[in-house]
Order: C-alpha cells, then structure tokens, then sequence
C-alpha cells in the first residue's frame, strides 16, 4: 500500500483547535500558536515558493476507468469548477492528485469540517512580535497564486462557510477578503474543485443549490471488476488472482447495501487486505481485519460476509 507523500494537507481543523489553545489569552496570543508557526502560508514570498510545498513532484499512479481524465483537463481548459462525486474509497482524491501531477498545478487540499469558518478558508489577521499581518488562508493562497483547491468533503462544512466560494465560482473569479480589504482577483490557473459522497448527505448537511449549480460534476464509483482487481494488484503489491478474489469479495458485499450494510467494500478496503496478505497474513484473517470487521457490528453480517470470504479465499 502507497502512501502519499506528494500530498500537502491543509487542515483547518487543527489550525482550529490550536487557535482554540491560544484564545485563553487574549486575541493575541493566538497569534504566536502552533497554527500561526507551522502554517507554510503568507501573503509575502513569490508564487514559486509558496507554491512549491503543493506540487505533486512524482507521478501519482491512477488507472482511468472511463473518459474522466479527458472531462476533466476539458473543464480545466475552461477552468470550470469541478465536483467529484462519488462513494468513499473510489477513487476521488487520487484522481485530484494525479490530475495536478498531469497539469503541473500545485493542489491544495482542505480537510472540511463543521468547525470550518469562512476565515480559515480566506485567512485572517495574526498578530506578531512586529505588529499585525494578514495571512492568507488555503483559498486565498491558491487563488491568489494559481493552485487547484480541492476542498475535500465540502458538504461537512457549514453553508455560510461554502458561500466564500462562491464569487470564485461564477464568472467573477474574485475573491473578497473583506476584513482586509482586498479583492483578490484570481489568478488565470486557479480552479476550485470539491468532493461529495452523495450518499452522506441530509437535510441538515448538503450544499445548496446555488453551490451545486456552480459545478460540473463528475461521477465516481467502484471500477469494473478487471479494473478494480488491477488496482488493487498494483497498489498493494499482491497477485493479480488474489486481487481477483477480493475484488469478488467487494462486489458481493456491495450487492448488500441497503440490507444491512450503509456502505459498500471500497477499494480502498480491497488493498488493506491485499497488502495484508502480501505481507504474509492468511487471506481469511487479513479479510476479517480489513474488510468484515470494520464496516460491520452486527452478528448476522459478519457471518454474511466471512462465508462469502471463505467463498473465495
Ligand atoms: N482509479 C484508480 N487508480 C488508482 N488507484 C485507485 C483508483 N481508485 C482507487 N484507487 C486506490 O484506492 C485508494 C482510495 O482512493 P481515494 O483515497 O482516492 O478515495 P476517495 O474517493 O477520495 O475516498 P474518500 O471519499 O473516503 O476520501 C487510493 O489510495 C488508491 O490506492
Ligand atoms: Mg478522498
């Protein structure tokens, strides 16, 4: 299994909870915390080296599974917005990657959250030994400079936070940063791309129509069969016909969501257990700890599941 050390991850959640630290004294005092120290953001500084962390240096491995890669550079090419949709494990954040990599765009990732607001996307105004200075936030960062900026599971985030993007994502392509006073008008390479697992939203959490109706959207979902077992071959260093096995295992198990199961197997599960199993654990036990167990508590499914795993392995 690949990690992915290409990948800068800006996480406004511990930037939240450092800031949170910080509050007990004064304003200020927030301002010399972890998050102020540790950002590799700042309005000052070229664009290469600001940008420079955010590069994707070596080439993700993706596997196409439709024309994807094609929609995608075309609504680049027109810097379209982009939502990808799809079902957790598919796929989503690695073709982000890997479609930075092709474009040669830095990529900035946001991990949203409810806690998430409008200044931890656009920045903020930090307070320092010599005086008061504006930082700018992710959003502000790739617009300003021309990065992608993939806002991962957006609809966690609270909708009058989502609303800051939306003058990027009409035909404006600004960026107000109203407690500065600057219009950031975006940079020509900018895009703004999110993620959504249409199957997670509730009347409580979705996007409004006037955010979805900003994007193109492109659909994710499991890969067929050959493509999947492919994957998950390649990803977690197993054989093609264990893969096969797994890839069996997950298609049955998906066939049961909505009957006791709220998710399928992702592929993502499919090479925990494959690199489990390349790593010398048995099939039956690296399935029980990779697949079964985690996505279900109760009796009946687990025994559902593990004889289908004995089906195969
Ligand atoms: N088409 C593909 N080509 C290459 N690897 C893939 C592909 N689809 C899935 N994978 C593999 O599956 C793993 C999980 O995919 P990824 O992390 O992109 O899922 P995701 O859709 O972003 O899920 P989540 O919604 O939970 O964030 C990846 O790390 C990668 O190894
Ligand atoms: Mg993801």
């Amino acid at each position: 299994m690949r990690n992915d050390p290409f990948m800068r991850t800006y996480s406004p959640r511990q930037e939240a909870m450092a800031r949170a630290a910080g509050a007990q004294n004064t304003a200020a005092a927030s301002t010399q915390s972890a998050a102020a120290l540790t950002r590799p953001v700042s309005a000052t500084g070229s664009t290469a080296d600001l940008l420079a962390p955010y590069l994707v240096k070596s080439q993700p491995y993706y596997r196409s599974v439709a024309d994807e890669v094609e929609l995608y550079e075309a609504a680049y090419s027109v810097r379209m917005p982009i939502m990808l949709k799809g079902p957790t494990g598919c796929g989503k954040t690695r073709f982000v990657e890997y479609m930075a990599w092709k474009l040669g765009k830095p990529l900035i990732t946001v991990a949203c959250n409810e806690d998430m607001t409008a200044s931890d996307l656009v920045g903020r105004f930090l307070l320092d030994v010599n005086g008061t200075r504006w930082q700018d936030g992710p959003l502000a960062l790739a617009a300003r400079h021309g990065a992608i900026c993939y806002l991962d599971e957006v609809v966690e985030a609270r909708q009058d936070t989502t609303v800051v993007i939306h003058p990027l994502t009409d035909a404006r392509r600004v960026l107000p940063l109203e407690k500065k006073g600057e219009l950031i008008e975006a940079h020509p390479d900018f895009q703004v791309v999110i993620s959504y697992n249409p199957g997670y939203q509730s009347l409580m959490k979705d996007l409004k129509q006037s955010t979805k109706q900003r994007f193109g959207a492109l659909d994710f979902n499991y890969p067929e069969h050959e493509v999947e077992a492919e994957i998950v071959a390649h990803e977690s260093g197993t054989s093609l016909e264990v893969a096969k096995n797994l890839v069996h295992i997950g298609e049955r198990a998906r066939n049961l969501k909505g009957h006791g199961l709220d998710e399928g197997l992702s592929t993502r599960m499919l090479i925990y257990a494959g690199s489990l199993i390349a790593k010398g654990v048995a099939p039956l036990a690296a399935c029980r700890v990779a697949l079964v167990r985690p996505i279900t508590d109760d009796p009946d499914m687990r025994d559902a599941l593990d004889s289908a795993v004995t089906t195969y392995f």
